[in-house]
């Protein structure tokens, strides 16, 4: 009787096969299970509702902190918000035009007044006291948070305001070191508590201007006005449209539809300061150079893009890119606002791609990873631009989107920029916002 073997019949050669056969097998298995549970986190990330930035914590615990330090509460609370610029960016020290809006992250401090002429600061954030008499006040490189806030005691007392000792606590929510301002909000909202202790009522570009002195002179960044004028002057719904010669502006509504997703890359901004004073000379440069043939400009605002084409050739390689980019961006603006008053959201986020594109190529601000958000959005449905924003070097990237897709624009980056980079992203969805105030607590 012949037994006919099975198809499948152990023999010496087949039992070899099934053995490789079955590593191969369970790596496949193994790739496939991996590949299906990637796919299920992303798509369960894509799903998850968005946290919303909260604020409401920080004034409890201002006034508790303020308790513990103190033994009291506080007389009075000052808020100043973090700002993110829609576009102009490098304008503002060419006396150009910049966009920014007010921001839903803040400082808070707590505030009252003392029987000395002692400045007791405590920051919550950075669980640090300082205290320093109001007669000798200096920066130091110890505690240099502390320096917002003196710079402007400093600035206010070197203007002939007599201001009285006092005790703050500051607890904030704007991001440190991100590019959205944590400096100008700490400045203004420590300007407004001393101002209403004080008693001294001042005009916004008078506060300003002691902000801004506060920081360029006491701290010692050469920075533009843009970011203590839009802490100061924010208006919820609305962006800042500044003129930075003639320190006129206007608030420009923000069409219902739009969102905006900031996204901090979290590359630190080690090469901001340095490159940014570069920037600077080299701005400066380009003005010494078309002074031969337009002896009336006094800064590259002056300069318009006609002009700029017809006398670029003057101009070395290096400084004529960062010329265009600042001539260039100042027109960006103008046309942005118009956009901006049109409704017209598409033509506004081409604008972002070029303010972008030149700050990347021309300007040299960017870096890799503000290059990969931009490409991220720009792949997103309901994206309609986005752009590099501050200083560069680092920090953060906004993007304007429509907002029914801005929930899937911020888990995408989640995702993708850490998968590309390797770097964990801060998302945050932000809102115009109002400018500091003030009150008194009953
Ligand atoms: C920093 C400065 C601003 C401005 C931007 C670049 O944020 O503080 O004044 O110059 O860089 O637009």
């Amino acid at each position: 009787m012949s037994i006919s073997r099975p198809a499948f019949f152990p023999t010496d050669e087949n039992v070899w096969r099934v053995r490789s056969f079955i590593p191969l097998a369970q790596t496949g298995l193994y790739l496939l299970f991996h590949l299906a549970l990637r796919n299920f986190l992303t798509s369960l990330l894509r799903t998850l509702p968005i946290k919303l930035m909260t604020q409401s914590e920080l004034l409890t615990g201002a006034v508790q902190a303020f308790k513990t330090q103190f033994g009291s509460s506080p007389t009075h609370v000052a808020t100043a918000p973090g700002r993110v610029n829609l576009i102009g960016e490098h304008t503002d020290y060419n006396d150009g035009f910049v966009l920014p809006v007010a921001i839903n992250r803040q400082t808070v401090i707590g505030a009252s007044l003392r029987d000395d002429s002692m400045l007791c600061i405590f920051s919550k954030n950075n669980e640090s006291f300082v205290q320093a008499s109001l007669a000798t006040l200096t920066a130091t490189k110890e505690h240099s948070w502390s320096n917002y806030s003196k710079g402007v005691a400093f600035e206010l007392q070197r203007k002939g305001y007599t201001i009285r000792g006092a005790n703050l606590v500051i607890n904030s929510d704007v991001p440190v070191a991100s590019g959205l301002s944590s400096s100008a909000a700490l400045e203004m909202a420590t300007a407004y508590a001393l101002l209403i202790l004080n008693k001294i009522s001042l005009p916004p570009q008078e506060i300003i201007n002691i902000c801004h002195r506060a920081e360029f002179d006491f701290v010692g960044v050469h920075c533009g006005v843009m970011d203590q004028f839009i802490s100061c002057l924010g208006r919820r719904g609305h962006a800042l449209f500044l003129d930075c010669q003639r320190l006129a502006y206007d608030h420009i509504p923000i069409p219902e539809g739009a969102a905006f997703v900031v996204c901090d890359t979290g590359v630190g901004r080690e090469l901001a300061a340095s490159e940014y004073n570069i920037r600077r000379q080299q701005c400066a440069e380009g003005v010494r150079e078309l002074k031969s043939v337009l002896p009336s400009i006094q800064t590259l605002r002056d300069v318009s893009l006609e002009d700029f084409e017809q006398h670029k050739g003057r101009l070395g390689d290096l400084i004529r890119r960062r010329s265009r980019h600042v001539i260039s961006e100042n027109h960006r603006v103008l046309q942005s606002v118009t956009a901006l008053r049109k409704n017209d959201l598409s033509e506004f986020g081409k604008l972002m791609y070029q303010s972008h594109l030149s700050l990347k190529n021309d300007y040299e601000v960017s870096c890799p990873e503000l290059d990969c958000v931009v490409d991220i959005c720009a792949e997103e449905e309901g994206v309609y631009g986005a752009r590099m924003t501050g200083a560069g070097f680092g920090g953060c990237a906004i993007c304007l989107v429509n907002r029914e897709f801005a929930g899937a624009v911020v888990r995408r980056l989640l995702i993708e920029y850490r998968q590309k980079t390797g770097r964990t992203p801060q998302v945050y969805l932000c809102t115009a916002e109002d400018g500091a105030h003030s009150w008194e607590l009953s």
